[in-house]
């Protein structure tokens, strides 16, 4: 008999459902929520309010593009953190009472464990998937971390950020310059057109595998305040050299640390993940940096790199497999590592 998965993801404000059937992906759902674009980020309250409206139709949408039943379901695995506890508490819920109606088991899932996971997708038995043990570079609004990977539920964080996310470097200084949020994508398409090498920032000193973005930060900032002083349209001026120094800086800190670990483990097969990873700039600097080497890189589809349910309903069937099903008293929490 098959393995069906149906995996929720409600962790911030993104609505996601897919169904994954004996580890192949049947569909991949996504509502995305537009409510906060006008707040310059997200607003918790809003981000679980608009959860309740998409989730009924998101998972139905997913099941039947799946071309299951819902009867067919052997569990429902759900993301039970980190994130906004409000947007956690109504994928949890569901998942809940959907298992409660059809019984059959709930399996929670570490956002960041489906953001690793994510390599494993396939939608043939043929596609390409990592050898354990890999290092995945996990890089999104939230985290930076580099993650030693050995096994699909024995992962170690080798480094990781001390302060800021590398998104959160993207989307402030971004802010700084009046691009909208999130701003990662719009530098990424202004550094397209720039000059990488125009402008110098402030490049952190910290030992170990573990980064820092705040300086940086604050480098872009002051930069900005200074040159705006002399010139008020000095940032509508250089907005592409801006995005293309700024961006090209973030990825010789992430890059540096990430050679390290693979110098220090020995470890050859390098992948990335997390909503940073969709970056143009930082997809090319892996795949370059892993051909020199001869390192294999596994750089997820760009559909995979942000929150999605896929990676929730992939992580669900490794832990299917394993029988490592969870508790209806179980409740999500909003802060967690690997
Ligand atoms: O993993 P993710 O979807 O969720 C959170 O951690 O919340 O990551 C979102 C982050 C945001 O900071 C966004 O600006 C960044 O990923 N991002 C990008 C790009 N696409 C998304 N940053 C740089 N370039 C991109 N193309």
């Amino acid at each position: 008999m098959s393995i069906v998965i149906l995996g929720i993801e409600s962790s911030c404000d993104d609505t996601s459902a897919a169904v994954v059937v004996d580890g192949l992906l049947r569909s991949n759902v996504i509502a995305s929520q537009k409510v906060h674009e006008e707040f310059g980020g997200v607003v918790p309250e809003l981000a679980s309010r608009a959860h309740q409206q998409n989730i009924v139709p998101v998972v139905a949408t997913a099941i039947s593009r799946a071309g299951i039943d819902k009867h067919d379901l052997s569990a429902i695995a759900f993301t039970r953190g980190p994130g906004l506890l409000g947007s956690l508490l109504v994928g949890t819920s569901f998942a809940k009472g959907l298992s409660l109606g059809l019984r059959c088991p709930i399996i929670d899932v570490n956002h960041l464990h489906g953001h690793v996971l994510a390599h494993f997708l396939r939608k043939e038995e043929t596609d390409r998937v990592p050898e354990f043990p890999f290092i995945c570079l996990l890089i999104s609004g939230g985290n930076s971390q580099i993650v030693l990977v050995k096994d699909w539920g024995n992962m170690t964080i080798l480094g990781r950020t001390i302060d800021d996310a590398a998104g959160e470097a993207f989307d402030k200084c971004a802010k700084v310059m009046g691009l909208p949020y999130p701003g990662g994508p719009h530098i990424d398409r202004l550094a397209s057109e720039g000059n990488p090498n125009r402008f110098h920032f402030a490049k952190p000193h910290i030992p170990g595998l573990d980064y820092s973005f705040s300086g940086l930060k604050t480098s872009f900032l002051y930069t900005l305040r200074d040159a705006v002083a002399q010139d008020p349209d000095f940032i509508a001026k250089n907005q592409a050299d801006l995005a293309a120094s700024l961006q090209h800086t973030i990825i010789e800190i992430l890059m540096d640390k990430l050679r390290r670990a693979v110098e220090q483990t020995g470890v050859r097969t390098i992948a990335i993940g997390g909503g940073v990873s969709a970056n143009s700039g930082v997809r090319e600097a892996v795949a370059s940096y892993c051909e020199r080497y001869g390192l294999e890189a596994f750089i997820p589809e760009r559909a995979f790199t942000t929150d999605n349910a896929a990676m929730v309903a992939m992580a669900g069937y490794f832990k299917y497999l394993a029988k490592d099903f969870c508790q209806y008293d179980s409740t999500p929490y909003a802060r967690v590592t690997i």
